[in-house]
């Protein structure tokens, strides 16, 4: 094991985890609060993709966030998969099924995100385009938008995702969108329970989720809350929730036998994991409540070492603050590259990076991750484009040229690839008690020594 010089960090008894399931033990120790819904789906027999704890949590969540319909289905990339084919159907009509609703087509997406935000574009046949991230919330840039519809102008789709649980300018894009005629698709996968508030809402809070013109949430085991997988679309359009239901179930049309006129999915939510999720629902505000606590603990323990906490525009939005993440000044980054897989740095004291970081953690059985790698750099995305603030992020250095990887304000034009470069998910479970966090604190501190 490697000891920092002047430390002798004690291991944790058991991994601390990134971000861990929450159930909730009853006071009486006789099980689980969850547990007495699943038991519901049992007793009652409901052991299907239909019942009560569907029915209820759906309308729950559509309370919460603001919607008219929620549609229970059995994960976030499902819901993803089907917003795409519904979104795609609006804009370019019946589509053919061996091609998909998007097929041919461009459609502008988040960069920075996790994979499931995007990979649905490409099942309906579409092509995703990136657009690059703002420092200010980690988030799809609207001037990087509003570029990609200069070079893309017959774009009519976005998909846009909040990172790790803070909105984007969501108003922004919302009223780029609309002067475009694009539809939006918001992946609210990760920030469920969080709220913005700017000129699209008459300054009033809405919850992410509410901002596109479908939307999807995720009940998967990591995040704020679970049934362990699950997800749900969310949309005001009646037409969209019924369709999406119906493709879900897979298409089948209103005759005694099996008839199918459109191409059918098995995407439904089951009543079992519902239960789950129905008794997690009361919890949401608490576990957002412990998470905040864990971003600003890192916040006041991390003061005075030359790193930044994720960015937070407390004026406009509330986060759900799913990860607490850190970015590492430029000038206390010691060398470091990363290969496909691997990654080597070289130890400098004063001066330290991600790597060195979460090794040093798992050091002591702390789990932290590298922030999500932006798409635009994975292989798989490698020949798609990727527009920044300042237009084309492709090929902008000139061999015989010197320049093109910052911009006229002297920051980093590709800011995804920095950020990533530079930036680190912490140990951010809901869980984690303030001694565990202080430890945590400690070995980061120890890498900057
Ligand atoms: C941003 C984002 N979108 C979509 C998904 C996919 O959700 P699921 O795992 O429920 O399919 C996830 C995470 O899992 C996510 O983090």
């Amino acid at each position: 094991m490697f000891i920092p010089e002047n430390h002798n960090f004690e291991s944790f008894d058991s991994l601390l985890w990134l971000a861990t399931p929450t159930p909730h033990p009853k006071f009486d120790g006789a099980g689980y609060e969850e547990l007495d819904y699943i038991k519901e789906a049992f007793d009652d027999n409901w052991l299907s993709t239909e019942g009560e704890n569907i029915r209820v949590s759906e309308k729950l969540i559509s309370e919460k966030i603001g919607v008219k319909y929620a549609v229970g289905l059995s994960c976030g990339t499902a819901a993803l998969h089907l917003a795409m084919k519904i979104a795609g159907e609006r804009l370019y009509g019946k589509s053919d099924p061996a091609k998909g609703a998007l097929f041919g087509r461009r459609v502008f997406c988040s960069d920075m995100t996790f994979g499931a935000t995007v990979n649905p574009v490409v099942y309906e046949g579409g092509t995703p385009v990136f657009i690059d991230t703002e420092y200010d919330t980690w988030n799809m840039d609207p001037i990087a938008l509003e570029k990609a519809f200069e070079i893309y102008p017959e774009v009519k789709l976005i998909v846009v995702a909040h990172l790790y649980g803070t909105p984007g300018k969501i108003d922004k894009i919302r009223e780029i969108a609309d002067k475009h005629g694009a539809l939006i698709v918001e992946d609210a996968a990760e920030s469920l329970g969080a709220a913005y508030k700017g000129s699209s809402t008459g300054d009033v809070w809405r919850q992410t989720g509410a901002f596109g013109d479908v939307a999807v949430i995720s009940f998967n085991g990591n995040k704020i809350i679970t049934g362990s997988s699950g997800g749900m679309l969310l949309t005001d359009d009646e037409g969209a929730a019924n369709k999406v239901r119906k493709w879900a179930t897979q298409s089948r049309e209103a005759a005694l036998w099996y008839q199918h006129e459109e191409l059918g999915y098995n995407y439904r939510m089951s009543n079992v994991i519902a239960g789950m999720i129905r008794g997690q629902i009361p919890w949401l505000e608490k576990h957002i409540e412990q998470k905040k606590d864990v971003w600003e603990r890192y916040r006041e323990g991390l003061k005075g070492l030359p790193v930044k906490m994720n960015p937070i525009d407390f004026e406009k939005s509330v986060p759900n603050y799913w990860l607490s993440c850190l970015l590492i000044d430029e000038d206390a980054m010691c060398k470091t590259v990363r290969g496909e897989c691997e990654a080597l740095y070289v130890p400098e004291h004063g001066k330290s990076c991600p790597t060195e970081i979460l090794e040093r953690l798992l050091e002591v059985k702390a789990q932290g991750r590298p922030i999500w790698k932006p798409m635009h750099m994975q292989s798989i995305y490698r020949m798609n484009g990727f527009v920044g603030r300042e237009g084309d992020g492709r090929g902008r250095t000139n061999a015989y040229i010197k320049g093109g990887m910052v911009g006229k304000d002297g920051k980093a034009l590709d800011v995804g690839m920095d950020i990533f470069h530079r930036g680190l998910c912490l140990p951010s479970d809901n869980k984690m008690n303030a001694e565990q966090q202080d430890r945590v604190i400690e070995v980061v501190r120890a890498c900057f020594e």
